[in-house]
């Protein structure tokens, strides 16, 4: 059966291909304009972000609204047949509302107030600024929201950060409030009798402070969740007046790489596309394949966020950035497979920071489509160009799906309490690369992967990877047991059910609600200094097949098994030949336990078996050069192969015996293997296998 999500606008049912555009930077030079246009339509550009960071230009005083320059830009956008991503300016705001209003501005954890200055400096609280923004956005609708050119709205830029001023103390009391009913309930949960903390008004809580509270774990995870809700709350206030005037035009918010202060997962609902923002540090080490596999995973997670719907690459750059400590070009080849590795795992869009370099100020060199020579005869433009290209001959890919059928839990609560937890290896517990060796398994192999938390519904998943499960939600454990019981596999590792969703250990013996479907009890965990090390030595006849030994490290966990069988054992210390790694048949399924952390190619081995047992297909049946990756989407009649080669050397593909077309050429692929060259990508096209 063929299905595929809508064009997630229906007046572009293509890629969108374009970048962050300031015309406001340029209206002292009406020929930039013009300039500007004529060049966006030579490298096949066909959406811009407009007005980002607008503000005085829209607004100079207030009450005064100058929107004629931006009727000018949709106008000649709409005659050109281009589009724009619309945005509200809140990402950073005039100054004369900052000399009027002081309260708009940020108080930070030492609860200083900020100077005007920067951007992203703003309170989400403060009724002034909530007012503002409430106005110039119902301006912009009134004005543009059915305007020709405009695809949907671009909602401030990448929100983030805390305040901490008073009317924020006020909101975060009245959220624990709201919480909590009874200053008891919050004193039980938050555990204050310890240090003797314990609140006896309301007003006596304030947020964590570097020079007050802050050893109070579940107070700090509250005030995260509470961070995120007001921002979630600040975006809904700014996409309202605009949704009153035209409900149908699409609102994205560009959100960030690995951002770890806004538990993204709250802002799926609001918003009706996804859109975030990637700059890798390209050509930084000889083997890319982390680096390349840690965006993978944050496509992955964008794409998840709603449940699969394609996402927009919202910003990249298209050559350099600079503000990373080395800002690097891209050498040839790589502008086209990394725009093409978000294509792969969803993306519909490949948008770029920024179209021209601004003259001034700090961005005046960060990497541009047009750069300060003015013209299209430049290298990165004629990269743009042939991108543009590509995409034109990917409309089929639109709005395609990646059929995952292993998740990986990657959850924000989770990833806030562990690495706030004093406990075994404060210094360096290694969360996201922990998670990231087990992502890169699955993309060594070339097995799609969904990035999930752990209030998503588990059934359509037949591999569940969840490393480090630290806190765990109520009814989390018991829908873990009902995927195994069910026939689900999963895989757990230490440290994992320790505590509550308050931050409270859980009673009666670790994993907590793991640890029944696990089959072990978890008595002890020994932290191992950055120079030890151990072994998992894998038993003879053990039922995966797997052989030798690996180096351990970081932590060791000590099992017991109830009822789960051992498959490796620890070969050092004093818990030399006690369980590692254990695995349990559950009802219908299996759920192991790595109980240390190991090196990659233990991961790599593991996870071979363990997919293939339990009938999680590779893309393509082939073993993969190191480096190299495949990524599938597909319509349910057809499926599009993305191999991708992020190394240096050229490698050849065997390919598995079915019928490819290539995409790019639009020729059969007749050869049965492929020469990548470095840095090369080609995209084939295929009838959908009858996947098990
Ligand atoms: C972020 C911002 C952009 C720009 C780029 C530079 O992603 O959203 O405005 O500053 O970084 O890389
Ligand atoms: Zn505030």
């Amino acid at each position: 059966m063929s299905f595929k999500y809508p064009p997630i606008s229906p007046k572009l049912p293509v890629f969108m291909h374009g970048a962050d555009y300031n015309p406001d930077q340029w209206q002292h030079d009406p020929h930039v304009l013009e300039e500007d246009i004529r060049m966006m339509k030579l490298a096949k550009c066909n959406v811009m972000a407009i007005g980002i960071f607008a503000w005085s230009a829209l607004e100079p005083s207030e009450g005064t609204f100058t929107f004629e320059w931006l009727d000018r830009v949709l106008d000649s956008f709409a005659a050109n047949g281009l589009y724009a991503w619309l945005a509200t300016p809140s990402g950073a705001r005039p100054a004369w509302m900052a000399e009027q209003y002081p309260e708009v501005l940020r108080v930070g954890a030492n609860r200083v107030r900020n100077l005007f200055g920067a951007r992203h400096n703003h309170c989400y609280t403060s009724p002034v600024y909530r007012e503002k923004v409430a106005i110039m956005n119902a301006r912009l609708a009134e004005r543009y929201a059915h305007h020709p050119a405009v695809v949907g709205w671009h909602i401030s830029n990448e929100y983030g950060g805390e305040c901490h001023c008073s009317y924020c103390q006020d909101a975060f009391r009245g959220w624990l409030q709201r919480k909590y009913g009874t200053l008891d309930a919050l004193n039980m949960a938050w555990w204050t009798s310890f240090w003797s903390h314990t609140y006896t008004s309301w007003t006596q809580i304030e947020s964590p402070a570097p020079h007050g509270e802050n050893l109070v774990h579940a107070m700090n995870l509250d005030w995260k969740r509470f961070v995120t809700d007001q921002t979630v709350d600040f975006c809904r206030h700014e996409i309202e007046p605009l949704k009153a005037v035209n409900v149908q035009l699409p609102v994205t918010a560009n959100l960030m790489e690995g951002y770890e202060g806004l538990n993204y997962w709250k802002f799926a609902d609001l918003l009706d596309v996804i859109s975030w923002d990637a700059y890798p540090m390209w050509h930084d080490a000889a083997d890319q394949s982390n680096l390349a596999a840690w965006f993978a995973m944050n496509h992955d997670i964008f794409r998840s966020l709603k449940g699969g719907q394609p996402f927009l690459l919202m910003e990249s750059t298209p050559s350099l950035t600079n503000w990373q400590a080395i800002s690097k070009l891209k050498k040839p080849g790589m502008h086209l497979l990394a725009s093409l590795q978000a294509v792969a795992h969803g993306s519909d869009s490949v948008q770029y920071f920024q179209w021209r370099k601004s003259r001034g100020a700090s961005e005046k060199l960060h990497g541009a489509v047009i750069d300060h020579v003015g013209h299209e005869h430049t290298r990165v433009f004629k990269d743009v160009a042939e991108l543009g290209g590509a995409l034109e001959k990917l409309t089929d890919v639109i709005g395609t799906q990646v059929p995952a059928q292993t998740a990986l839990i990657f959850d924000w609560e989770n990833r806030w309490a562990v690495k706030d937890s004093q406990g075994p290896r404060n210094a360096g517990i290694h969360y996201e690369a922990t998670v990231l060796n087990h992502y890169r398994a699955f993309w060594d192999q070339g097995i799609p992967v969904d990035v999930i938390d752990m209030d998503c519904d588990f059934s359509s998943y037949k591999l569940i990877v969840a490393p480090m499960l630290y806190l765990v939600r109520p009814g989390v454990g018991e829908r873990i047991e009902q995927f195994v019981a069910g026939g689900g596999t999963f895989v757990t590792t230490y440290w994992s059910g320790i505590v509550d969703e308050n931050d409270l250990c859980f009673q009666g013996g670790f994993p907590g609600p793991l640890r029944r479907t696990l089959g072990i009890w978890s008595e002890e965990i020994d932290g191992l200094y950055d120079h030890e090390k151990n072994r998992l030595v894998l038993n003879d006849d053990n039922e995966l097949k797997l052989t030798g030994e690996y180096e351990t490290s970081e932590l060791c966990d000590l099992i017991h098994t109830e009822g789960a069988q051992t498959l490796a054992v620890y070969g050092d210390d004093f818990y030399a030949g006690r369980p590692a790694l254990t695995v349990h048949a559950f009802g219908e399924g299996k759920a192991y336990y790595i109980a240390t952390r190991t090196e990659q190619a233990f991961l790599h081995q593991f996870y071979k078996q363990v997919a293939s047992e339990a009938g999680v297909e590779q893309v393509l049946q082939t073993e993969l050069p190191a480096e190299v990756t495949a990524q599938v989407r597909t319509d349910g009649e057809h499926e599009y192969i993305f191999l991708m080669n992020f190394s240096q050397h050229a490698h050849t593909i065997t390919l598995d015996g079915q019928r490819y077309s290539d995409m790019l050429t639009a020729e059969l692929v007749t050869e049965s293997s492929l020469l990548l060259p470095p840095y090369g990508v080609r995209i084939m096209k295929r009838n959908k296998r009858e996947l098990n």
